[in-house]
């Protein structure tokens, strides 16, 4: 055996079933189900399902039998309804959360759901460009931060993989440890890249139902992708992208 990850993970399996260390069972309150945001901050309220139009009815078979890595975009804009389809097929609520737990559109170890979505956007109809980050529990969005030169800065935190830059908007998934670990412990960092594997697979499903693609990606560059997102890359940290566009 080469690599010291097969261990790891088998680690991570046996430690699975040993809960007597976490949080949860010390009695510690659980982190928010959300990364709050700050007091006052101006909500942009994204289109609900019963409002969206021109969402392709695609059977999941069509969709699943013709997905793609996408790595080249037409420059037609997303537009705002097939924005807010998109990010709830990958972290939208399913159905009213109550105070402990919100279940979304993709399943999460113990419903824990600790990621977090932000968004490149460069080209969204009725929506300035800029970085925003996506509230499930409001389904909504928030500024993110206004950096000088996005594209610069999206193909520098991906390696220069240029069609990053080149999307309609560009997602980027962080991951939050702590809400898993409360009831995981080390088990936890198994179960978030299960989880950021769910998500970005939706979101190659649901591009299909709109004529967009997707790529994912898993190399960049961990302090230039969190340094563009404003996160610690400690307490929170960047895992995923994928660039979103029609093709
Ligand atoms: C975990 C993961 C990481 C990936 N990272 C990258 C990447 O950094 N850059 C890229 O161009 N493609 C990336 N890909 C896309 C793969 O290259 C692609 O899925 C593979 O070539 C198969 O092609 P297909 O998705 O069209 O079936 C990644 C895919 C996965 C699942």
């Amino acid at each position: 055996m080469q690599y010291d990850l097969k261990f790891f993970l088998k680690d991570c399996i046996r430690k699975m079933v040993d809960f007597s260390t976490t949080a949860q069972s010390r009695g510690l309150a659980a982190p928010p189900l959300q990364k709050p945001y700050p007091p006052g901050a101006a909500l942009l309220a994204l289109p609900r399902p019963e409002k969206w139009t021109g969402i392709g009815d695609v059977s999941v078979r069509q969709a699943i039998a013709a997905r793609v890595s996408h790595r080249a975009f037409e420059t037609t804009a997303l537009t705002l309804d097939e924005l807010a389809f998109l990010l709830w097929a990958t972290q939208g609520l399913r159905k009213p959360p109550t105070p402990a737990v919100a279940y979304r559109t993709v399943p999460s170890a113990g419903c824990r759901h600790a990621l977090e979505t932000y968004l490149a956007v460069f080209r969204v109809k009725d929506l300035s460009p800029g970085l925003y980050r996506y509230l499930p529990l409001e389904h909504a969005l928030v500024e993110a931060g206004r950096p000088d030169d996005l594209e610069g800065r999206v193909r520098q935190a991906v390696f220069d993989q240029r069609f990053a830059a080149k999307a309609a908007a560009t997602f980027f998934w962080t991951t939050i440890p702590e809400r898993m670990e409360w009831r995981y412990a080390e088990a936890s960092y198994k179960v978030i890249a299960l989880d950021a594997g769910h998500v970005c697979q939706n979101l190659y499903l649901a591009c299909q139902a709109i004529g967009a693609g997707t790529c994912a990606i898993a190399a960049y560059d961990q302090e230039a992708a969190d340094a563009l997102l404003g996160v610690d890359g400690e307490v929170e940290f960047t895992i995923y992208i994928a660039p979103v566009g029609k093709v």
